[in-house]
């Protein structure tokens, strides 16, 4: 009988992370791949599925506008004890550290099926920041039998939260895979950005990516990044800010309300991976609150200005590539001030280095996943 491996995932992150996987799995004849997706973001995840050609067996639909955690979990996990009492996989393959994953990891322990836990180790050691991030990547952590760490750094820190080493892999993020799946196809045929004028592509002026999402942002936070952002523009006439906002409520109300589109403001709704990674591939200066783009951007060789206080992403802080600026309007502002007016300040941050991965997480991840799949195949 084939051994069945499931995929489950919610959002627009998971769905980049894990799709590299899905399509080099289902290349195994012997191994049954089930895509389950929860729903927990609707139009987001579409759009990345529609992208790398992923279709769903499953499709959980649980996302509700302005969803709690409490209602969202509750939700997810009566969804995915459903499923997998239903489709009895031989393991689950999870992402990262969205709600999803936790409520996935944790309804797999249950019927003492193995989780493969990609992106783990990643720590703040702050379990509110991000929230509720940080803790959920801690209990998948313990609800998971393989934990594929992206860096020797995440590595150590589930080593130091006694996980056992033979069971951590150290692989690269499969966001890098991802990303260069999807510069191959923006090279190949460079894709429209909705909603922004053709020229900003190609006219050579400076350009500001903005995205921002996260909770502990919510209120104040997001207030005083849109206030940076509003004088920066001001400043800075000739430059253009482009602005993908996200679908959440308590991001799209303030800003909105607080930028408006201005002359060089370009508040526009969020972008499907291609056009994404090609504003990426364009852009001067990326300033966001975001995890996968603080690994994306250095492969790209752009300078990363991250607006929260924390990262659990160290490693491209320290190569000089990614500075934290908090959300304190005066110090986006000069941050970035200093990026668009300072040549020196700019080639020190914009090497094309990546401590993220080589391309190549796909392969490691999938071939301990057969061979633990084939030779033990048991969490207990
Ligand atoms: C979620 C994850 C966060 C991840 C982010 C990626 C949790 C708790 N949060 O945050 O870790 O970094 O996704 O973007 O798991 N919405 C839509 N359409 C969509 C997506 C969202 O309308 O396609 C709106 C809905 O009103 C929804 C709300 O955004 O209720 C919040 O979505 P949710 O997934 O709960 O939180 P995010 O902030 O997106
Ligand atoms: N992204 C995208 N379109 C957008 C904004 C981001 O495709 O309009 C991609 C981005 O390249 C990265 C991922 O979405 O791969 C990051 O998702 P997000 O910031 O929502 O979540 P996080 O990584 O913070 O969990």
């Amino acid at each position: 009988m084939k051994k069945k491996i499931s995929f489950i995932f919610g959002t627009r992150p998971e769905a980049i992370k894990l799709s590299p996987l899905i399509l080099a799995l289902k290349k195994y004849p012997e191994i049954e791949t089930h895509v389950c997706v929860t729903g927990q973001h609707r139009q987001l995840l579409d759009q990345v599925l529609e992208v790398f050609g992923v279709i769903p067996d499953v499709d959980l639909a649980l996302m509700q506008p302005d969803q709690t955690l409490g209602g969202l979990t509750s939700r997810a996990i009566a969804a995915i004890d459903a499923y997998l009492s239903n489709y009895k996989p031989d393991m689950v393959l999870v992402q990262g550290d969205t709600t999803t994953v936790f409520c996935a990891a944790l309804c797999a322990f249950y019927y003492k099926i193995p989780v493969g836990h990609v992106e783990a180790g990643l720590r703040t050691w702050n379990k509110y920041s991000p929230f509720p991030e940080e803790t959920n990547r801690v209990l998948a952590t313990h609800l998971s039998t393989l934990h594929f760490a992206p860096t020797a750094n995440s590595r150590n820190n589930l080593i130091k939260e006694g996980i056992e080493p033979t069971r951590i892999y150290v692989t690269g993020n499969t966001v890098i895979d991802a990303l260069y799946l999807a510069l191959d196809k923006v090279t190949a045929n460079p894709p429209a950005i909705s909603n922004l004028p053709d020229q900003i592509m190609v006219n050579g002026q400076q350009l500001i990516l903005i995205t921002g999402h996260r909770r502990e942002n919510f209120g104040e936070g997001f207030r005083s990044i849109c206030r940076a952002i509003k004088k920066l523009a001001n400043q800075f006439p000739e430059a253009t800010f482009v602005y993908p906002v996200h679908l959440n409520p308590n991001v799209q109300g303030p800003v909105f309300n607080l930028l408006g589109n201005g002359k060089n403001i370009h508040l526009i709704q969020p972008l499907s991976y291609l056009p994404f990674v090609a504003l990426m591939n364009r852009s001067t200066v990326i300033l966001t609150d975001s995890g996968g783009i603080q690994e994306e951007a250095p492969s790209l060789g752009k300078p990363v200005l991250v607006m929260r206080e924390e990262t659990e992403r160290p490693e491209a802080v320290e190569m000089g590539t990614v500075k934290l600026v908090g959300t304190d309007e005066a110090a986006i502002f000069e941050e970035t001030s200093t990026l668009l007016t300072d040549d020196k300040a700019y080639h020190a941050m914009a090497n094309a280095v990546n401590p993220y991965g080589d391309g190549k997480a796909t392969d490691r991840i999938i071939s301990t996943c057969l061979k633990f799949i084939h030779e033990e195949g048991r969490c207990d």
